[in-house]
């Protein structure tokens, strides 16, 4: 093995047959390897390293990137593809917005078989290709745009095993001439190619991280930590932000059990690997002040503020009951006005594989895998919250569960408000007809348990709201 300090985007550059891209006034060349994915300027590599490779800065600090989506996307991929904006938008200061008549920008293609980009702006319109068929997932999707955002860069020492790369593909490990912004090496960077990368054997890695070889490298997730705070750095944005993207972890207000600061807005963004986020708080105390005018924190049930509300402008002392997002990504805002701070808040948070939290009616939700049998060692929450003076009326439309005395095997319990100190409506299990069940205040939590034998298909619930229920619903929602 030959030990050399590489940046993650080592490649080689292949020149494709001239048709294969149409681009009238440029000729790419770019890799054939799918885990290849640099489109290379004719000005070649010397062009790359240049202050003009970033996109101008606003007068308002934002860096306004225009793109164009070419119509070869299903409405659902398109969702995603904005759904992958979000984090950029939600923790840098760039904003990719839709082109009208900006003379650079980037062009989404959805064709070529590949995913590919261009290494920061190159002038005019650059094309990314992302291929409807195979480079639809938020991780593929941001490594792409990100490439578009700056050079990727960063020296460290990884082993290079060159008796499993063949020669003409040796040139992806050449190290490319970088800025790399004064931080530490990224394993953890969606821009790290995996392992495996351009291996000839299969089985055997091509890049081993040192000094640990079982350090993960190659993740498809999403951005990382140090990927938003190498675009905050590059492009010098202010650093309000913060992603936490492990399975579990704790947040806390800056300074915590000290006061929280004055006149200040943070973040963060939280986004497990897999399975959806729930949080609970352990500690808060936020200034008071009537509708939480002065100081606050918000929740929303995805990447941006835009997303849907799950705990609303909330200040005071007091617990706040457990939150679990419908995604894996959750979004917590804290505001403090210029005066007056307490201690703020803290709260850890996990990966759960399934529950949720709802807060509009209208949506059936299900056991894990319904029709299909549950699986196995499943507990999952879900929590029906319905505005103020509203109440809930849940239908169970079909239940099968694994059958026992009391339930004490498999079990759905059905409580008439937000957590198990609530009144315990119902334990069910066994085969049921359909049922309806109506809440006396405005929350309702469902608690699925299943232990380690006899799997069955779980249920169907649905929910209305309703300001009076059990009598007449005078206004439904
Ligand atoms: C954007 O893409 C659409 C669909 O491919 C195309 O018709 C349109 O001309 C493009 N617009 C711009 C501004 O490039
Ligand atoms: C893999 O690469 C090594 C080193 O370049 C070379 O000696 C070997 O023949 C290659 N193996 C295959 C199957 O191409
Ligand atoms: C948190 O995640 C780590 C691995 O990332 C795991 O070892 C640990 O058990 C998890 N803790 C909880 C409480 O889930
Ligand atoms: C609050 O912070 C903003 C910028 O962070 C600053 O412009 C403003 O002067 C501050 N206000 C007070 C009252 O300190
Ligand atoms: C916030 O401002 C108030 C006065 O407006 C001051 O008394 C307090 O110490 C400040 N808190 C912090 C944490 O700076
Ligand atoms: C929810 O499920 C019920 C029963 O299968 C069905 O009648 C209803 O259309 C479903 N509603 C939605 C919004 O999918
Ligand atoms: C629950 O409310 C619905 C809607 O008003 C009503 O049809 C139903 O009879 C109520 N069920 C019970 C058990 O009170």
């Amino acid at each position: 093995p030959r030990t050399v300090r590489l940046s993650p985007n080592f490649f080689l550059l292949q020149t494709l047959p001239p048709n294969s891209l149409t681009q009238p006034s440029i000729t790419l060349t770019l890799q054939s390897s799918p885990l290849g994915d640099i489109l290379i300027h004719p000005r070649g590599r010397s062009a790359i390293n240049c202050v003009s490779c970033l996109w101008p800065k606003s007068a308002d600090g934002t860096v306004l990137i225009p793109y164009n989506l070419s119509s070869g996307y299903s409405q659902q991929q398109v969702s995603l593809f904005q759904n992958s904006l979000q984090e950029f938008h939600t923790l840098t200061c760039i904003r990719f917005v839709p082109r009208t008549t900006e003379k650079d920008f980037i062009s989404i293609l959805s064709t070529g078989g590949i995913c590919a980009s261009f290494i920061g702006r190159i002038g005019g319109e650059q094309q990314v290709y992302l291929d409807s068929g195979s480079c639809m997932s938020r991780g593929t999707i941001q490594h792409e745009l990100e490439h578009n955002v700056h050079r990727s860069d960063r020296d460290d020492f990884v082993t290079i095993m060159t008796q499993f790369i063949s020669p003409d593909k040796i040139g992806n490990f050449d190290k490319m001439d970088t800025n790399n912004v004064g931080l530490e090496y990224d394993y953890g960077s969606v821009m790290h190619y995996p392992g495996n990368a351009f291996s000839n054997t299969s089985g055997q890695a091509t890049i081993v991280p040192k000094p640990n070889p079982s350090i993960p490298i190659g993740q498809r997730i999403g951005l990382s930590p140090l990927d938003v705070s190498k675009i905050n750095r590059l492009y010098q944005c202010d650093d309000s932000g913060l992603l936490l993207n492990s399975a579990n972890g704790t947040v806390t207000s800056a300074n915590y059990p000290s006061t929280y600061p004055n006149n200040s807005t943070s973040v963060w963004l939280i986004r497990t690997p897999s399975g959806q986020v729930s949080l609970q708080f352990i500690a808060f105390d936020v200034q008071f002040s009537t509708d939480c005018v002065s100081d606050y924190i918000k929740i929303f049930d995805g990447p941006s503020k835009a997303s849907p509300v799950l705990l609303d402008r909330t200040c005071g002392m007091g617990l706040i009951p457990q939150l679990i997002s419908s995604t894996s990504q959750m979004l917590i805002e804290f505001v403090s006005d210029t005066s007056i701070t307490a201690t703020g808040f803290k709260a850890t948070y996990t990966s759960v594989q399934c529950g949720g939290a709802f807060y509009a009616p209208g949506k059936n939700f299900t056991s894990p895998g319904y029709p299909a049998a549950y699986s196995p060692n499943m507990n999952c929450i879900w929590k029906i919250t319905a505005p103020a003076g509203y109440k809930i009326s849940l239908t169970l439309h079909d239940f099968m569960m694994e059958s026992a005395p009391n339930c004490i095997y498999d079990s759905l319990s059905i409580y008439d408000g937000a957590d198990t100190s609530s009144v315990l409506m119902v334990k069910y299990c066994g085969t049921k007809s359909a049922r309806t069940f109506n809440s006396t205040g405005n929350a309702m939590m469902l608690n699925f348990i299943s232990d380690k034998s006899f799997q069955y298909k779980g249920f169907l619930a649905s929910f209305v709201f309703g300001e009076s229920l059990g009598s007449t619903i005078h206004k439904q929602m």
